[in-house]
């Protein structure tokens, strides 16, 4: 076994982050409880504010990353019902949120860090979903452009490279809810009413079939307090990161540390089995599947292992994966 026999690494960081942010949780659950309002009360506006001011483009919060892809499907096949190009490399969401809505789909073969590049999009009505995989930046083409920034909203300066980008706060981002979260921002003004209505059953007047996709009032003001400690996290996440890249003599997918988020460190290797068996703590991989069978795509599902980054992690805990490294 490679690092120390011993080791307790866990693959998240989230109890200890509870730990850390305890009495300020619970306060906040003290008070939100207390008022009796649980919807759409000031916590969702001040945590929809602050995205707003970090994406630089009106920003609303749904239920999950997944639920905010949908709206946008939803959105883009009633107004232009065009090609919607995916990457043929991502978590599955991806995929699914626009199959299930019925788009006319087009996949495009990535690069070595699991990117797609240019999708050479026909139309300029025709939209791209560019996903910032394990927190890589990405860059603006043509079409319609949605980040699906589950992985990477929070990297690069929250610089936005599109027209809408989609968020995750789910357990495993770098902006982590208890429980599920996500938030859509875009500079075209009908999808920003679009998802308003939408979200909430088209609420009061009963105009077309939409659904419920909100954040409680607890779940932003959770946001609110993590929000706080955004910059640290991420700055501790690509100190540990820089740190292994420097000793590892496997292929390390972050392109540019530099405009990372960092949201995952993953690593690809032909004998991962055998890694996965030998190293002393947890690891998983992201994705073991290709939304379609391209090369590198298909390359990638078979190669690549994620490892455990956090802040939380103790420079003892970096050393010992370091060593594996
Ligand atoms: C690239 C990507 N897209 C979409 C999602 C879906 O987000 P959620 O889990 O909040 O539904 C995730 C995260 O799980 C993701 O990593």
């Amino acid at each position: 076994m490679i690092g120390s026999q011993s080791s307790t690494i866990k693959f998240t960081g989230l109890q200890r982050q509870y730990k850390f942010l305890r009495d300020q949780i619970l306060e906040a659950t003290d008070h939100v409880y207390s008022t009796g309002q649980h919807m759409l009360g000031p916590n969702t506006r001040y945590f929809e504010e602050w995205l707003t001011k970090k994406n630089k483009q009106p920003t609303l919060t749904v239920d999950n990353g997944t639920q905010a892809l949908e709206i946008v499907a939803e959105w883009y096949k009633k107004t232009y019902d065009g090609t919607v190009y995916l990457p043929a490399f991502s978590f599955i969401a991806t995929d699914n949120a626009f199959k299930r809505v019925g788009c006319k789909i087009k996949y495009v073969e990535v690069d070595e860090y699991g990117l797609m590049q240019d999708a050479h999009a026909e139309e300029w009505t025709d939209l791209v979903v560019l996903v910032g995989l394990y927190g890589a930046a990405l860059k603006p083409q043509k079409g319609i452009i949605c980040e699906d920034g589950a992985q990477n909203w929070t990297g690069n300066g929250f610089k936005r490279i599109g027209d809408i980008c989609t968020m995750s706060f789910d357990p495993m981002k770098n902006l982590p809810n208890y429980g599920n979260g996500g938030a859509i921002c875009t500079s075209i003004p009908e999808l920003y009413e679009f998802i308003k209505n939408f979200r909430h059953h088209h609420h009061p007047k009963y105009t077309d079939v939409a659904t419920n996709s909100k954040m409680s009032e607890l779940d932003c003001a959770c946001m609110m307090i993590k929000a706080k400690y955004l910059e640290e996290w991420e700055r501790r996440r690509k100190e540990i990161a820089k740190y292994w890249m420097e000793n590892c003599k496997y292929k390390v997918l972050i392109n540019d540390l530099y405009t990372h988020a960092v949201q995952k460190f993953v690593i690809q290797l032909d004998d991962r089995d055998d890694f996965r068996k030998k190293v002393c703590y947890p690891t998983r991989i992201n994705y073991p599947y290709t939304l379609a069978p391209t090369e590198n795509a298909v390359m990638l599902s078979k190669t690549v292992v994620s490892l455990p980054i956090y802040p939380e992690l103790t420079d003892a805990e970096v050393e010992i994966i370091n060593d594996s490294l």
